[in-house]
């Protein structure tokens, strides 16, 4: 991480996972947890908790986010939920692009790309998630997979609002598989977009965006992950889910 030149952010992805009166009580446990923390904490919990988040986190230093935003600002898309519904009850991040998504729920870099500029447009924060596959690493396609998903879902934005969205590199491997990127090769992908992003927007912009490593991060290798310069932070899914250690997380990205 450089804090000194941006925001390093530990966000959690509680995917399909807790009712409502559980969400309430994770998010009880975490506020003290963060409350000291030099980085800003982020839970992105089922669109049915949000309401309850938003509220159990009021005066606190967390920040809620959703899984998922449709493109449109409303209309006939039955079971999707817009921007402004997000922002109307105190929303502040969105997921876009994540691999379960793109591999279960047809997400396209397409409809990545519309997503993120809604986003934007109705001042949300995208968390725009790319990755590559492990027939595509052992390939030695990673580079042109995660430089071709950067550049789809950027494609149209300006560099004011490209400043405003934060990446999450997460190779498709390592997600819930306990398979965590080493450090290494973290930091060459976070590096790599980067690099693209500094082709697209120049060197202040790219230097400004927040890219944070997703993929098995947990309490034990967290800090070795957000020790590397370009790699500011994580978005964790599993071990978001205990307070514990998504606490330790908070407090290895608080260093
Ligand atoms: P994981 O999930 O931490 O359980 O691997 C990360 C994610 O999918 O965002």
């Amino acid at each position: 991480m450089k804090k000194d030149i941006r925001k390093a952010i530990i966000a959690g992805n509680w995917k399909m996972n807790k009712t409502r009166s559980e969400a309430k009580a994770l998010i009880d446990e975490i506020i003290p947890l963060s409350q000291n923390a030099d980085c800003q904490t982020v839970v992105c919990v089922p669109y049915t908790n949000l309401e309850t988040a938003v509220q159990a986190v009021k005066g606190t230093n967390i920040k809620v986010g959703a899984q998922n935003v449709h493109f449109e600002e409303n209309g006939a898309f039955t079971g999707e939920i817009s921007v402004s519904m997000l922002k109307e009850i105190g929303v502040s991040y969105v997921i876009i692009g994540h691999s379960e998504r793109r591999q279960y729920f047809g997400e396209t870099d397409e409809t990545v790309n519309k997503r993120t500029k809604t986003a934007l447009a109705g001042g949300l924060i995208p968390i725009v998630c790319v990755g590559e596959l492990l027939w595509e690493r052992e390939t030695g396609i990673t580079e042109e997979v995660v430089s071709r998903q950067i550049k789809l879902a950027f494609f149209g934005i300006s560099a004011a609002d490209a400043a405003k969205v934060v990446i999450a590199y997460e190779p498709v491997w390592a997600i819930g598989t306990g398979k965590t990127a080493t450090s290494e090769q973290a930091q060459e992908a976070c590096k790599l977009i980067r690099d693209r992003l500094c082709t697209l927007y120049g060197k202040d912009i790219a230097d400004s965006i927040t890219i944070q490593y997703g993929g098995s991060m947990n309490a034990a290798n967290a800090a070795e992950l957000v020790a590397k310069e370009d790699v500011d932070g994580g978005l964790i899914g599993g071990a978001s889910l205990k307070a514990t250690d998504f606490g330790e997380i908070i407090k290895a990205a608080s260093v």
